[in-house]
């Protein structure tokens, strides 16, 4: 999904089904536009969080993930 706000590019990379390559294409675009001096923020929704994991963060076991932070859950 390509949507443009302002000068601001907003892309997804989105599939029910997993290993059709979401999280490559997302690092590999994310990283070729922060080399052209873009400014790349890019959001794991996955609670997967492979694209957090290769951009070189761990993350915790009792961290929610962005659903749940959505959500307001009471579990965190
Ligand atoms: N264009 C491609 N050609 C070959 N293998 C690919 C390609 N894109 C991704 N892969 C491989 O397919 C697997 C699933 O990719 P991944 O990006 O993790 O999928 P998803 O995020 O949709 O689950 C990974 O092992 C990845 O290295
Ligand atoms: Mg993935």
């Amino acid at each position: 999904m390509l949507l443009v706000v302002s000068k601001m590019l907003i892309l997804t990379c989105a599939s029910l089904s997993g290993g059709q390559g979401k999280t490559t294409v997302a690092i590999l675009l994310g990283r070729m536009l922060a080399q052209t001096g873009q400014r790349v923020l890019m959001i794991d929704a996955d609670p997967q969080a492979n694209l957090t994991f290769y951009l070189g963060h761990e993350v915790q076991q009792n961290q929610p993930t962005l659903l749940e932070v959505l959500k307001k859950t009471d579990k965190y």
